[in-house]
């Protein structure tokens, strides 16, 4: 199938943004070849509005609601990303988004965390870029799960293959049975949502927290096993940190050892020197 460029759109706009090319057209194409029109669109993590643009442009032909929440709160990151623009540390940059995205009138900005909203319809199609950790994913599943349509809804991950977001694969395992899963080239996942019964029994396994050390590896030895996980996903860095985050330290550092795994391919993500590598030194 032929790939349209976004760019080529006669109201494309330029607007910053932290993904790159590849999967902003990902998305536009994505969407552009699947959506229906039989729910809204939802985003979480807006940041500037390139992704959300993306989703207006493919999906003009229906305007669909399009619904996109952040926290619109500018960090360190951000001004260390985007060093011209003059907003400072908690800034809320919201008006600047809104102006960006002020030429399309089905997109409903929301200044806010993602945890306290609650959709008011269906959703077919989510894209979402926000926090990886296990708590704000088991709260995603929570919220907008029942708004999901069986067959029909699909999720669009960012940074699901990021070795550091190992939370978000290992806290939806438990419930790999509602969806289908593929990775693009680009990086993005692609979970098509099969069913929207929850088991409330899989809630408690989605704690990753409570698996064991054998849960960790066995689990792990599955989830690389989903959709394409085995072609995009690091195993062995993935069950180190979660051996690591579970306080199993000592077989952590053996299983590091054992794999031979090289640490230094994981220094150029600072989070991973904090989180690890610098508490490893004092243990
Ligand atoms: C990586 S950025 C999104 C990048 C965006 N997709 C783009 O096209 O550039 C992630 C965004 O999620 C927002 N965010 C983080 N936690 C959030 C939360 N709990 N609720 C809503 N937004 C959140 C951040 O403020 C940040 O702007």
């Amino acid at each position: 199938m032929d790939i349209e460029n976004i760019k080529n759109h006669d109201k494309y706009k330029d607007i910053i943004t932290m993904c790159s090319l590849d999967k902003i057209n990902f998305v536009y194409n994505y969407t552009l070849n699947n959506f229906k029109n039989i729910g809204d669109i939802f985003e979480i993590g807006t940041f500037a509005g390139a992704i959300t643009q993306s989703l207006a442009l493919a999906s003009e032909k229906f305007k669909p609601n399009i619904y996109t929440v952040d926290k619109f709160e500018w960090d360190n990151d951000k001004k260390k990303k985007f060093p011209n623009l003059s907003f400072q540390i908690k800034d809320d940059f919201s008006n600047y988004v809104i102006n960006s995205l002020s030429h399309f009138e089905n997109i409903k900005i929301f200044k806010s965390n993602f945890v306290d909203l609650k959709p008011n319809n269906q959703i077919e199609l989510m894209f979402i870029d926000a926090p990886k950790r296990m708590k704000y994913v088991i709260q995603l599943i929570r919220i907008f799960s029942n708004y999901w349509i069986e067959n029909n809804t699909k999720l669009l991950f960012e940074d699901y293959n990021q070795f550091l977001s190992y939370e978000l694969p290992a806290t939806l395992f438990p419930i790999k049975k509602n969806f289908r899963f593929h990775t693009n080239r680009s990086d993005i996942v692609v979970a098509e949502f099969l069913k929207n019964k929850i088991d409330v029994k899989d809630y408690k396994l989605m704690n990753i927290r409570k698996w064991d050390i054998q849960e960790i590896k066995n689990n792990w030895d599955e989830i690389h096993n989903i959709g394409d996980n085995a072609k995009y996903i690091d195993k062995e860095i993935s069950i180190f940190m979660h051996l690591f985050d579970n306080n199993f330290f000592d077989e952590a550092i053996s299983y590091a050892r054992e794999r031979k795994i090289n640490f230094e391919n994981y220094k150029i993500k600072n989070k991973f020197i904090k989180n690890y590598l610098s508490k490893i030194e004092k243990i």
